[in-house]
């Protein structure tokens, strides 16, 4: 699929968790449908995901992103105050940190307004690489500004913010869990959502609107025995996710939230692209678990037009789980 083409064309999207996974399986989707893609993740393993998607897009288009994609930097008239922070001259992540932005440095000094444009659905010229990685701690606000910040200063806008990373963290009856615990738990899924969205929401409406979707849980629409922290925490992305729909619903920006049942990714233990195992079955409806791309194309839905009457929804994306 060309950049040029694709139900998501000519968008910007913000995905985090996108190092494994559900994020890193959405991020490689968006780019087939021809977004632009921030790949945000604190694992390190974010540049290996927007190194797959710039790989791809040398193929499909070469010469379209320019030398390898690897270019990032503020496009012209483009007045936000991104200090840039020191990056890792052999890469294109940039390190998320201080209060005023990061921007990732090319390799081979191509920038931005150097390399190739595309022109999009929206009718935009994006700069830019395919794909460009961020190192955040989405429980970190200055971090998460700054992802948003790297987003605008490369590419000029932001339509789509995927708010997915996530972890469950320690596992046991609610009076057995640490109160370190619940605070992790509750910042990373929680207060994550927030952050991005405080951050996200102010670029998507300079950028005349957009989708946000946060991913949830099943654990979010029932009770979840032995995570409790997990359970309150994505109940409360759910909410902070309708809420934010009423916030902005006449402004042009829908905010939805997906609710994975058992997924396998690395959260059950699972590497990229494995098979899941048959012979360890969640009791989901359906006997089987869900697979990375099957979040991806849901939140894909919820990313491009075709949802444009779509805000404010939980989507239970289970196997059945939540139905029963
Ligand atoms: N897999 C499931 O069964 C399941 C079920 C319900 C909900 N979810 C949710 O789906 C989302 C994606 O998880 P997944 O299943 O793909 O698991 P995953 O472990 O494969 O991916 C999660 C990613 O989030 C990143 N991450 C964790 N903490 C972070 C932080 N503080 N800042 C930035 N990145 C961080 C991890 O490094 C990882 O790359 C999470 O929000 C998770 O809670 C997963």
């Amino acid at each position: 699929m060309s950049a040029g083409t694709g139900r998501l064309a000519g968008r910007v999207a913000v995905i985090t968790g996108a190092g494994s996974g559900i994020g890193r399986a959405t991020a490689l989707l968006f780019a087939r449908e021809g977004a632009r893609v921030v790949c945000a993740d604190i694992s390190g393993r974010e540049e290996k995901t927007a190194a797959e998607i710039r790989a791809a897009a040398d193929i499909h288009s070469p010469g379209e992103t320019g030398a390898h994609g690897s270019a990032a930097a503020a496009p012209p008239g483009n007045s936000a105050d991104a200090q840039g922070t020191a990056t890792d001259p052999r890469s294109t992540t940039a390190t998320a940190t201080g209060t005023h932005g990061a921007i990732a440095t090319s390799a081979d000094g191509v920038t931005a307004t150097e390399a190739h444009s595309i022109v999009g659905g929206h009718g935009v010229a994006l700069p830019g690489p395919a794909a460009v990685a961020v190192r955040v701690d989405v429980a970190n606000s200055a971090e998460v500004r700054a992802m948003i910040e790297l987003a605008v200063n490369t590419y000029g806008r932001l339509d789509v913010l995927f708010n997915n990373a996530g972890m469950s963290g320690q596992r046991g009856p609610l009076a057995e869990l640490d109160e370190d615990a619940f605070d992790t738990v509750v910042a990373v899924n929680l207060k994550g959502a927030f952050l991005g969205m405080k951050f996200g929401i102010p670029a998507m409406l300079a950028s005349g609107g957009g989708s946000v979707i946060n991913t949830a849980s099943a654990s979010a629409l029932v009770g979840w025995k032995n995570l409790a922290h997990y359970a309150a925490a994505k109940g409360g992305v759910v909410q902070l996710t309708k809420s934010a729909a009423l916030d902005y619903a006449k402004q042009g920006i829908r905010v939805n939230a997906i609710c994975p049942g058992m997924t396998w990714t690395g959260l059950a233990g699972a590497g990229d692209d494995s098979v899941p195992p048959t012979d360890m079955v969640p009791p989901q409806p359906m006997n089987r678990w869900g697979l990375p791309g099957e979040l991806a194309s849901a939140a894909l839905f919820l990313a491009s037009d075709e949802s444009s009457f779509v805000t404010g929804a939980a989507i239970p994306v289970d196997g059945g789980y939540v139905a029963r």
